[in-house]
């Protein structure tokens, strides 16, 4: 089936200053609310049965089936509990916020029917701490959605009762993983839990927990109206469904745009982004824990294998970052590492050590005083830290493992050029012959 145009967007205004329809009556009047009816009336197993065959990944960054995650709670455990990611601190990620932006109603209805799908009697909307305007926006959206049912004592007129709070961060990057984010909703510093046990099983307040990010429990709402068959005609078959991208960098037009997943990058920075600004370099894929994507990459398709077939971790958050010829990438991937070695929780060496001796190298690159050695210890340093599972508790280090070697790997005469080694980075020493993925990326990698 070809994209049949917004899903998710459809409520926001094609033109800049278009009225906005987030608020209750005009969410009802364009369809608003009718899938939380049609699930009311359904079993609700047959809900998360639905889920499961839409092929629904989570768009949080893992994409990992949001169907399965709510089979594995445990089924005679209550209270239990749903947590919506809506942390987005990922650079390069701005798709959740938009969404709110105009259309908060819809995330209110996706959760509302995942409560009542999986026996959830408590939400909380876990919002990133910087996003002032969005948390009023929900917070009044909520005060609506109160009003008219939908939340509250018997639910939406059944005997189903369920409460939604928003609850806001202080402004941490680790408060996004998932059981980060648990530890801060409880009140505690945000350092990530060491799993097993997953939060399914012991989540929130040590009670079964669902984690979605806020776009999969938007998808849920489209999925109920128009069924399964019809999210999984879009999209790929791995990957399925309509997709928010975020369009960054040298652009003519950055925004965020609605596709359907495996649309080639070229065909979203062309056909929506307005093209590259100068001569196209490189890109990230979906927020700089991906890796990056090499200037022969430029036609990748955008779903969830790109990890195996272009030697990058994923698809991640799909913020694309698109970087011209003019870009200094040993800049970029300073940036980089300074943003992760400040965003480190600091409880796995490999992580806290690792990316504050990868900030100090890359900072003596950039100033011109690099040593012969630098490039190779940046990937002796790189292969450590993405020793995962085992060597550190989440995922941190791993994105910060990809930037590094992907940006070396790719561009390694960018990196020669400014360290003026006699060394090739990765061929000194055989790191890069063992980092995966990246050998079966197409040639000029
Ligand atoms: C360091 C780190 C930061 C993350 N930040 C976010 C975030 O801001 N928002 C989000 O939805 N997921 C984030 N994730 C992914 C979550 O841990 C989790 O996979 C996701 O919320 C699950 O929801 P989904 O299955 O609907 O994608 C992050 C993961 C890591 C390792
Ligand atoms: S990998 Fe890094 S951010 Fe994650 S728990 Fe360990 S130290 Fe903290």
């Amino acid at each position: 089936m070809a994209f049949p145009g917004p899903i998710l967007l459809k409520r926001i205004p094609a033109e800049p200053g278009g009225r906005h329809l987030h608020r209750y009556d005009d969410y009802v009047a364009t369809g608003g609310y009718e899938s939380l009816k049609k699930a009311l009336a359904m079993p609700p197993a047959d809900i998360v049965k639905l889920v499961v065959d839409s092929g629904l990944r989570g768009r949080g960054g893992a994409g990992f089936p949001c169907g399965s995650k709510w089979t594995f709670l445990p089924k005679d455990i209550h209270p239990r509990y749903l947590a919506v990611n809506f942390d987005e601190s990922e650079p390069g990620t701005f798709k959740d916020r938009y969404l709110i932006d105009y259309d908060p109603h819809i995330l209110l209805e996706g959760i509302a029917i995942a409560a009542y799908a999986n026996s959830i009697t408590t939400s909380y909307i876990y919002i990133r701490g910087e996003y002032h305007r969005e948390a009023q926006i929900l917070e009044e959206a909520l005060a609506e959605a109160y009003s008219h049912g939908i939340f509250g004592q018997k639910h939406a007129g059944t005997e189903f009762t369920h409460n939604c709070y928003v609850h806001r961060g202080a402004g941490a990057y680790i408060c996004g993983e998932e059981t980060g984010l648990l530890e801060s909703l409880e009140g505690k510093r945000g350092w990530p839990r060491i799993k097993p046990p997953f939060p399914a099983i012991a989540g929130a307040f040590a009670k079964p927990t669902i984690i979605n990010n806020v776009e999969t429990l938007a998808c849920v709402v489209p999925i109920v109206e128009h069924g399964a068959a019809w999210f999984k005609a879009m999209g790929t078959p791995s990957s399925s469904g309509p997709k928010l991208f975020g369009i960054s960098g040298h652009v003519n037009a950055p925004g965020v745009y609605e596709e359907e997943l495996g649309i080639k990058m070229s065909t979203l920075i062309e056909k929506y982004g307005g093209g590259v600004k100068g001569k196209f370099k490189a890109a990230i894929p979906g927020g700089i824990s991906m890796g990056i994507l090499a200037t022969n990459q430029y036609d990748a398709e955008l779903d969830f294998d790109i990890g195996k077939k272009y030697g990058v971790l994923g698809l991640g958050t799909a913020g694309v970052i698109v970087m011209n010829d003019q870009t200094s990438l040993p800049r970029i991937l300073r940036n980089i590492v300074r943003f992760f070695s400040h965003e480190s929780c600091g409880q796995c060496t490999p992580c806290r050590e690792g990316t504050s001796w990868m900030h100090k190298i890359l900072n003596r690159i950039v100033a011109g005083r690099g040593k012969p050695h630098d490039l190779d210890m940046l990937l002796e340093l790189s292969q450590t830290m993405g020793a995962m599972p085992g060597t550190t508790i989440c995922g941190l280090a791993d994105g910060a493992n990809w930037a590094v070697k992907t940006f070396l790997q790719k561009f390694p005469d960018d990196f020669k050029a400014v360290v003026k080694s006699p060394l090739v980075a990765g061929v000194s020493v055989p790191m890069a012959v063992t980092v995966s993925g990246a050998a079966a990326a197409p040639a000029g990698v």
